[in-house]
């Protein structure tokens, strides 16, 4: 069968560890060459000898221009195009109640979960468009669509990813650009030890432990895996999607769906009573 990404070249953030690991196995399987950028030095060194020519790494806080131009530029070099811009890095970041956000750790995190989304949008178009083509994902999360799954600024930023995927969606798809949001929900990954301050590789085992700690927590009853979304991600980038753009996709196993109805405590419920009792009213019946 034909690969799905063959001939495509993309720009993973955050692609040494979690979805952003899993996306960069699934894309090189599928044909692509891809420019890994990420804070994580030494897993980018192993990444280029594991991966060969199919893989080069670039140092990249995705929260200084710099940085992210010089990759994108080192993409287009190496490679000699950019098909695919995954905006993909990200931290816990600040928490805490509002009172308390400490405005440094605030500047940080929507320096990385904001900034850098936007950075790698303006610095991956003028390639796409010279191109005329091009598929950019960020990744935001359910905390972005729904209230209660992460701290105040992640959910905002993570948010504002979404609104930003929309707006320059309408913006940019007269150049044959396209602009997806992916939203995932509870997915085994490292961020959850890293953002408890753990080093990277105790961060990394961690991921294991969530597997069992996420299996029960949605309808679907498993944990969701890198694996997800690559597999999403390597959709919105391969020409099966060339009419998919503004949206925000939840990878979610259904968590933020809605609740589900529970027909024995419905009965049992202040609305099935005070339903009960006015039809005995009605009916004349007490
Ligand atoms: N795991 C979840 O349940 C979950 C849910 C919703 C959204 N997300 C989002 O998914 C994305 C990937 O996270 P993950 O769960 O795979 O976590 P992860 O910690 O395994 O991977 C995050 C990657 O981003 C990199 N990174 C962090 N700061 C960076 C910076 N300043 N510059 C460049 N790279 C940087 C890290 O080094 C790491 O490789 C993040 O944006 C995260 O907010 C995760």
């Amino acid at each position: 069968m034909a690969k799905r990404l063959q001939g495509k070249v993309a720009l993973i953030t955050g692609g040494t560890s979690g979805m952003g690991r899993g996306t960069v196995d699934l894309f090189v399987d599928q044909g692509a060459r891809v420019l890994v950028a990420d804070i994580l030095d030494d897993k980018g060194a192993l990444m280029e000898q594991e991966f060969g020519s199919s893989l080069a790494y670039a140092h990249c806080d995705v929260a200084i221009e710099s940085d992210v131009k010089a990759a994108v530029d080192l993409a287009v070099e190496r490679f000699g195009r950019l098909d695919c811009m995954f905006n993909n890095a990200g931290i816990g970041g600040v928490s805490g109640a509002i009172e308390e956000i400490d405005m440094e750790g605030f500047d940080q995190t929507v320096g990385v979960l904001f900034k850098g989304v936007v950075l790698g949008m303006k610095y991956a178009m003028p390639v796409m468009a010279e191109q005329g083509s091009g598929s950019i994902i960020n990744t935001s999360s359910i905390a972005g669509t729904h209230g209660g799954y992460g701290p105040h600024i992640y959910s905002g930023c993570k948010a504002a990813v979404v609104q930003i995927t929309k707006t320059v969606a309408l913006e940019v798809g007269p150049k044959g650009i396209r602009v997806n949001a992916i939203c995932p929900g509870a997915i085994a990954t490292s961020i959850f030890g890293r953002g408890l301050g753990l080093p990277t590789e105790a961060a990394d085992r961690s991921a294991k432990l969530m597997e069992g700690a996420f299996q029960s927590l949605q309808p679907i009853k498993r944990s969701g895996l890198p694996s997800d979304i690559a597999k999403t991600a390597l959709f919105l980038a391969s020409d099966d999607s060339t009419f998919v753009s503004g949206q925000a996709i939840a990878v979610d196993g259904a968590l933020t769906t809605g609740r589900e109805r529970d027909l024995e405590e419905m009965a049992e419920s202040p609305i099935a009573k005070a339903l009960g009792e006015a039809f005995r009213e009605a009916m004349g019946d007490d």
